[in-house]
């Protein structure tokens, strides 16, 4: 075992939003703010939800246990820098001792802002990764977030990260801090019901992405060594602890996804699926993700044309998960000669068998069979780009370093445009 002095990493770190999970859980959540003690929440949502009914519901919950409850609704499909802003100042004038989220990844993420910026002030471009925005630390805690997904997705309830689309720089990015985990994830399945299967089944290769790469970037023992705590990304690599959550994660999605897009109302892979979503979350939380993630920043942020089937048709965008899932066939092709076993794990976690004589083409096709089974978009042709914007695409990618890093090998310029080259068509 390395011990002190050597050049590499020796240390990681374990944790997890603790988490209720269950059909019916989401009845809890007015008992579960009371115990953090507080009096006055934002409860972040987005139209959607509301119309569906369920922000109501939980509003009624919270209220029924003598707490005041305001209703922010303006979250966006995919946040941006502004509806960010709209929801801190909100925060800020709003006098909050806490904050509730229900819905997808998005408000999510805007909760974790909101309570960012109004505990600690400051512009939200200054916590911004680097090096698109300032990167500085939250100074402390926040004030207690308590999240309810509505997806089976983002798993965003238990990652230290948010997310946002900065129009202005044509890029994705994210701020990324410990102080920025929720306090709780309250899980519910039945919350998901009435999601669309496109919903679905984006969001659910988001959550087979999010295990499929956490469990094959670069071990946290094979990075250099941090010697400040403070400076030790929530992105530490894999690591035996974040590895469990992933592999019952891929197995998961192998097994229940497609049944949750078929069916909607099948409640048992609609609840595994949330399941898995959230065992991800952890998993990649701890361990993060790297090249398709990567390339789908810019291949959601540069374009905003395309209009996705299922979605509510108010703007044009590539959701998350088909974003992602689309270049991860030709990026585990690249990574394979770096961890050959890893990538023959995850194809028979995610095939639920043991594939005989597997080779670099083994997990792309377990992938790309999995995609065609849930109707996802066959690549990053069919979102709207041609071969002459693999410059441009590899430009946005490469802004993503603090997930590049992440990947089992070094990843240049060329290799990305091969990646995404390969990528125009999977199927
Ligand atoms: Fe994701």
């Amino acid at each position: 075992m390395q011990g002190n002095g050597s050049a590499y990493e020796t240390i990681f770190t374990m944790e997890a939003t603790p988490v209720k999970y269950g059909p019916g859980s989401s009845e809890e959540v007015g008992w579960e703010v009371k115990r953090f003690g507080l009096k006055r929440v934002m409860l972040v949502s987005d139209p959607g939800v509301v119309a569906s009914g369920i922000t109501p519901r939980i509003r009624e919950l919270i209220e029924a246990e003598g707490i005041e409850v305001e209703v922010w609704d303006d979250s966006r499909v995919e946040p941006t820098s502004n509806s960010f802003q709209a929801a801190a100042d909100f925060a800020k004038e709003g006098n909050f001792d806490g904050f509730v989220a229900v819905g997808g990844g998005s408000s999510m993420d805007t909760a974790k802002v909101a309570d960012l910026i109004a505990t600690h002030g400051g512009e939200i471009m200054d916590y911004v990764n680097p090096p698109i925005g300032g990167g500085k630390k939250p100074p402390g805690p926040t004030k207690p977030l308590i999240c309810v997904p509505t997806t089976a997705g983002t798993g965003s309830e238990a990652t230290t990260a948010a997310i946002l689309d900065i129009p202005d720089m044509k890029i994705k990015t994210g701020i990324s801090h410990v102080y920025l985990r929720p306090n709780r994830g309250i899980v519910d399945p039945l919350l998901t019901m009435t999601a669309p299967s496109e919903v679905t089944s984006s969001a659910g290769l988001d959550v087979v992405c999010h295990a499929a790469e956490s469990y094959l970037t670069k071990p946290y023992n094979e990075r250099p060594k941090i010697d400040d705590p403070d400076e030790r990304p929530p992105y530490q690599g894999a690591n035996p602890v974040a590895d469990m959550w992933s592999a019952k994660a891929l197995e998961y999605g192998g097994k229940y996804l497609r049944r949750a897009v078929a069916d909607g109302k099948d409640v048992e892979a609609r609840g595994f699926m949330m399941l898995g979503a959230t065992l991800a979350g952890v998993g990649f939380g701890s361990a993060g993700v790297h090249i398709p993630h990567a390339c789908a920043y810019p291949i959601a942020g540069l374009k905003h044309e395309w209009q996705p089937p299922g979605y509510p048709d108010d703007h044009p965008f590539v959701p998350h998960g088909w974003s992602v899932i689309v270049t991860s066939p030709a990026a585990f092709r690249f990574t394979y000669d770096a961890m050959p076993e890893r990538h023959h794990e995850v194809a028979n976690l995610l095939s639920g068998e043991t594939i005989q004589n597997p080779d670099e083409n083994t997990l792309p096709d377990v992938v790309i069979q999995l995609m065609k089974d849930v109707g996802a978009p066959s690549g990053v042709r069919e979102l709207g780009y041609t071969e002459d914007e693999i410059p441009m695409l590899v430009e946005g990618a490469m802004k993503q370093q603090r997930l590049l890093v992440g990947a089992p090998k070094e990843v240049s310029e060329e290799d990305l445009a091969s990646v995404i080259r390969d990528s125009m068509e999977n199927f």
